[in-house]
């Protein structure tokens, strides 16, 4: 089964699209919560599953070692979602299941179906949690690929036979205050080539995201902060 692979980021208008400070490893702006608890809510939603399921779903986010670093040590591995981290050289010290060190996008995939693989029907409706007589088993719905910069551009440079192709983008923009310009500002997302992406509905983007009109329509603000939800869909 092919799972939905996802990216998400934010960061300035086109075409400068600045996503972080190498130095700082850190991002342009200070916290937006708001940004922040949707990039959270997105990232975690799953499907529903009956009561007494013998599985339950969940999503896997998939960074390169430089984002694991970025994150404060107590926020990782992100809760509520299978972490997957790409380095070429670094592994984990302490693996678990909600922490997956590999050594590219694609084997993070291969890995993540293989460990997390969907019940079939007919074995989900055979057995409940009653009769595995305890935790239900995780089964991976979406796959997101989270940042940063080189592993955005690994990502979309993926073929379409690969089972990490990427089907869209959620991109947040930050459009106020101009954080491009400011110094140690160095990193960025790809160019979005309007030949392979085109930008998408809020009615597609709340499909994709499962969130409700009134929290991603129009422009946003937080503070001096002006931003708005959009996604980029792949063209057939
Ligand atoms: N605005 C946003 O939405 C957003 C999201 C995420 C991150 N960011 C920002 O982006 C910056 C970090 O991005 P980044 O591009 O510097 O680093 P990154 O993509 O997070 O991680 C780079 C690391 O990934 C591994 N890697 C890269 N290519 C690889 C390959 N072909 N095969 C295997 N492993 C590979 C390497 O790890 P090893 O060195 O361990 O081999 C490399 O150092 C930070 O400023 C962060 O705050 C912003």
């Amino acid at each position: 089964m092919s799972h939905t692979v996802i990216a998400i980021v934010a960061s300035t208008p086109r075409p400068t699209l600045a996503i972080g400070r190498s130095l700082k490893n850190d991002m342009p702006w200070p916290r937006i919560k708001s940004e922040m608890s949707y990039f959270s809510r997105v990232t975690r939603r799953v499907p529903p599953v009956p009561t007494n399921s013998p599985f339950k779903y969940s999503n896997a986010v998939i960074m390169g070692r430089k984002t694991w670093d970025s994150l404060p040590p107590k926020h990782r591995p992100l809760p509520g979602r299978i972490n997957v981290v790409v380095s070429r050289t670094a592994s984990s010290t302490t693996p678990t299941s909600d922490e997956i060190w590999v050594g590219s996008i694609e084997e993070g995939v291969r890995l993540l179906k293989q460990k997390f693989p969907v019940p079939t029907v007919s074995s989900s409706e055979e057995s409940s949690l009653s009769d595995c007589g305890g935790e239900p088993v995780v089964a991976l719905d979406k796959i997101f690929i989270i940042g940063g910069a080189e592993i955005y551009k690994l990502a979309m440079e993926l073929p379409k036979t690969s089972d990490a192709y990427l089907a869209c983008i959620l991109h947040s923009t930050i459009l106020q205050p101009d954080y491009s310009s400011e110094e140690g500002v160095d990193v960025f997302f790809p160019a979005i080539d309007e030949n392979q992406w085109t930008k998408g509905s809020v009615d597609r983007l709340i499909e994709v995201t499962g969130e409700e009109l009134e929290k991603v329509e129009g422009i946003q603000e937080e503070g001096d902060v002006k931003f708005e939800f959009g996604i980029w869909e792949r063209n057939l």
